[in-house]
């Protein structure tokens, strides 16, 4: 359906769920259209130094339309262990934590993974699957990339999960075939087994979506250390084998043992992106997490190769791996997204991920790694990301990071109304008066708090800096309404 007149601004094709255009006659707020002119953020009629779509609805003061978010990296079979880290670091964390959840994904009656039925997932896997695609739809998310687990089932179940939801999704079934590293009881059978079962979840999802327009398959090494070469060799080949390539996903220079452990695994490879380029796993439609200690070197073939980087930063720092330098990236010319990374990160908010980007941002001048890569020169600030540069990354910049820039993460017309609704101010609505800023003010408090005399810039600030799941009201994907807030 289209979208509601008396609701938005927006009119959105009930076939194909683009923009078609708007109605400017019912968005005269002065103040409004001067905040996105003076701030470069698009108002949908051009692309021109657009930043992040804002559009503003013609219900209530402190309502606007914003893009979905966009998470390039996500585990979902991690969702039990939000918050769980123990003291230790990503590797000592991945045994003790991560894998015996991930295991607890497996058929019981078909412990060899031959099946592809979705049911096959044991059914507190199949709960887990549904409330992490109601979570992350609560908090915007309208598209997401997945880790699901080494299981063809339950790897099947969340991909048509995110189907019957409505949320755009990229699915990856984990491969892990390296002896060494993975555990017995987590682990591929054969390298030739674990390529067997990708393929396997590839035919699934696109039987499931032939077309593509919702979910589609995402070729998924775990990382380095988890896979051999010839796995790594051959799921390079497997991408490359179809029409368009499939999309990769996996992990790089997150921590500092973890490169380490690549070094010593991989003696014939220069460097952790080397291993990855070796096997023709760094293509244009590649999207490598963390990225937090890359050499000059490896970011230069990054870039290169075309291939993208979701910045994590809430696990970065949950996680205690380290501070990415966004800037530094971003300078460099690479392409560059956010992921909430849950579990290593502990929110499935992609605004919360927005938030950690700008407050490590600001912490990175003081990291002894980041004054050695900028030749300790005194830091002028120019590390720092601003609000409006975080949404970028979490709209557009992840739209960039999936290879859909053209489609999703803005309201350009023609693009993918692919948007939520957000409401400040309101939630739970409280009146209160006080002095702030010298004069007394007053107006409805809720968790972000607005107090009536905010330009338009601060009230996104303020979202940005304070908002949650709470001021998501709506949320649609290829304009279809697929979240309304309870
Ligand atoms: N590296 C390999 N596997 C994982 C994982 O599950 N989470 C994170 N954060 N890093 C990884
Ligand atoms: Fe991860």
């Amino acid at each position: 359906p289209e979208l509601d007149r008396n609701q938005g601004v927006v009119w959105v094709s009930s076939t194909d769920g683009r923009i078609k255009g708007y109605d400017w006659t019912v968005n005269d707020d002065a103040s409004f259209q001067s905040f996105l002119s003076s701030h470069g953020w698009n108002d949908g009629t051009s692309r021109q130094g657009t930043k992040v779509g804002v559009v503003k609805s013609n219900d209530a003061r402190n309502e606007f339309f914003f893009p979905g978010f966009i998470d390039t990296h996500i585990h979902a079979p991690q969702f039990p262990n939000i918050g769980l880290f123990g003291s230790s670091g990503l590797l000592d964390w991945l045994n003790e934590y991560t894998y015996p959840t991930e295991a607890s994904f497996g058929s019981k009656s078909d412990p060899k993974n031959q099946q592809t039925d979705p049911k096959k997932t044991p059914p507190a896997g199949l709960r887990v699957y549904d409330e992490v695609v109601n979570r992350t739809l609560a908090h915007g998310t309208t598209c997401a990339s997945y880790f699901a687990t080494i299981h063809v089932p339950a790897t099947n179940a969340l991909a048509a999960l995110c189907h019957s939801h409505g949320q755009r999704a990229f699915i990856g079934r984990v491969c892990m075939d390296n002896k060494d590293i993975c555990p017995s009881y987590y682990i591929d059978q054969s390298t030739e087994q674990g390529l067997n079962a990708t393929k396997s979840t590839i035919d699934y999802i696109h039987t499931l979506d032939p077309n593509g327009t919702l979910i589609n398959p995402i070729i998924t090494p775990r990382f380095a250390p988890s896979c051999s070469n010839a796995s790594l060799e051959g799921l390079g080949k497997l991408a490359a084998s179809y029409t368009p390539p499939l999309h990769i996903q996996t992990h790089i220079a997150e921590t500092l043992d973890e490169i380490a452990l690549v070094h010593q695994l991989f003696p014939e490879s220069s460097s952790y992106a080397d291993v990855y380029d070796k096997a023709h796993l760094l293509t244009q439609r590649t999207i490598l997490a963390h990225g937090v200690h890359l050499s000059k070197d490896e970011r230069t073939l990054i870039r290169d190769r075309g291939s993208k980087i979701s910045h994590c930063p809430s696990s970065n720092s949950a996680l205690g791996s380290g501070l990415a330098p966004v800037r530094i990236l971003l300078d460099e010319g690479l392409t560059v997204g956010l992921g909430t990374d849950v579990s290593g990160g502990y929110s499935p908010s992609i605004l919360e991920a927005a938030r950690q980007a700008c407050l490590v941002s600001r912490l990175l001048q003081y990291s002894s790694e980041y004054q050695t890569m900028t030749g300790n020169a005194p830091s002028n600030g120019s590390e720092k990301l601003s609000v409006e540069e975080s949404l970028y990354l979490a709209t557009r910049g992840g739209a960039a990071v999936v290879d859909m820039a053209d489609d999703i993460g803005g309201f350009d017309k023609g693009m993918i109304w692919d948007a939520q609704l957000i409401e400040l101010g309101s939630v739970p609505n409280n009146t209160v008066s006080l002095v702030a800023r010298g004069t007394t003010m007053s107006g409805a408090v809720g968790n972000v708090d607005l107090f009536g005399d905010e330009t338009w810039q601060e009230k996104i600030q303020k979202w940005m800096w304070s908002g949650d799941d709470r001021n998501v009201k709506n949320v649609w994907v290829q304009g279809k309404l697929v979240h309304t807030r309870g």
